[in-house]
């Protein structure tokens, strides 16, 4: 059993995570999915739109997700992102932010979504606890965008966006999946928006998974063609901060915002891993490209298993592999990215 740190001791700086791996990376950040429904088709993740399995398990409900967060947390885990899916599905997602961002320990409660009704529920979010948010826009016209995600809405998240800050939100990203031929004639513009905006806005190498093989095969392009036009206009690299995760960010004089190139082809792209992932009906996933998850459920029944809870996270944790095994065309047993969190 490692030492717990006293979550009741008063507030000084944000504790080193005691949770690391077999190679030395520390975890003081976890996505948790509360859902893998989602009403997006995004052509590289649901092309076809979400698809209820057969006799698929329930979601974990509120308890569960308080007794889990609390076994991190007494790791000096204190970061939380709410993914999918899309979060904001869950009936319960405002009751499951605030029970999330009330647990001692959790300095920062972010959350993921599609902007899907963002501009007229950013208020709620953020008044539930969540400070942070990433917002996926893979295009900037209108008919692609509907084209990419299967609705017209373009406008509605563009919308999302200054609501989000409106509400008090200061983190606010932008994710942008790179494809070729979809939308990477579209890169100057996506630095244009960026230039009058503070926003944060990252290009996403498509990720090949179990469903997107011929998609990813057409338009998977390499970072590398983002980070040479940063360099031609004279966009700048910035240091990595500490404990920062695998995106490479760059910034300009003349803009407001940054952009940040996240390409898991890359090499040493693993080394900075700082995520563990838990899905919404508790599979605790080491790695977005590994094996189906260990269940964490039958340890989440009750307040009194707390300890083997957080005796078994720390073994589990240990034994995160070095890295994934997409070079070798392994993109292990994920189906598409909304079954455990993007
Ligand atoms: N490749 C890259 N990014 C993906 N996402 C989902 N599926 C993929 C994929 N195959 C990311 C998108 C979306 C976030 C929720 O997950 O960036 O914005
Ligand atoms: Fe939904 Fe996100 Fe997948 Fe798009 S990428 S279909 S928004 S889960």
């Amino acid at each position: 059993m490692p030492d717990i740190i006293d979550l009741k001791a008063p507030e000084t700086k944000v504790p080193t995570s005691l949770l690391s791996d077999a190679m030395g990376r520390r975890f003081e950040y976890l996505r948790l999915s509360l859902t893998d429904v989602c009403n997006f088709k995004c052509s590289y993740c649901l092309p076809d739109g979400y698809r209820k399995a057969n006799g698929a398990p329930t979601n974990l409900n509120i308890d569960e997700i308080a007794r889990l967060v609390r076994a991190f947390a007494s790791l000096g885990l204190w970061k939380i992102r709410l993914t999918g899916g899309e979060p904001t599905l869950r009936r319960e997602f405002i009751e499951i932010a605030g029970a999330v961002s009330a647990i001692p320990g959790i300095r920062r409660l972010a959350m993921t979504t599609n902007g899907y009704r963002l501009a007229e529920r950013a208020q709620s979010y953020f008044d539930a606890g969540i400070c942070a948010i990433n917002i996926s826009i893979d295009s900037l016209e209108p008919e692609k965008f509907k084209q990419i995600t299967g609705h017209d809405r373009l406008a509605e998240v563009l919308d999302g966006i200054e609501a989000a800050r409106a509400a008090g939100m200061t983190d606010i990203k932008i994710n942008t999946v790179l494809m070729r031929n979809l939308n990477h004639q579209e890169i100057d513009d996506f630095l244009n928006f960026v230039a009058t905006r503070n926003v944060s806005l990252r290009f996403i190498e498509v990720m090949r998974t179990n469903d997107n093989p011929q998609f990813f095969k057409s338009h998977h392009l390499p970072g590398t063609h983002v980070a040479k036009r940063l360099d031609d206009l004279g966009w700048k690299q910035l240091a990595r901060k500490p404990g920062a995760g695998p995106a490479v960010e760059y910034g300009h004089d003349a803009a407001k915002g940054r952009i940040g190139i996240i390409a898991p082809y890359s090499q040493d792209f693993c080394a900075t891993c700082n995520r563990l992932r838990v899905s919404a009906t508790g599979k605790f996933h080491l790695c977005l490209f590994g094996d189906g998850g260990i269940d964490l459920r039958p340890l989440l029944a009750s307040d009194s298993q707390y300890e083997e809870l957080v005796t078994r996270i720390v073994a589990l944790t240990q034994t995160k592999a070095p890295s994934h095994l997409l070079h070798q065309g392994d993109s292990g047993k994920t189906p598409h990215l909304a079954s455990i969190g993007g």
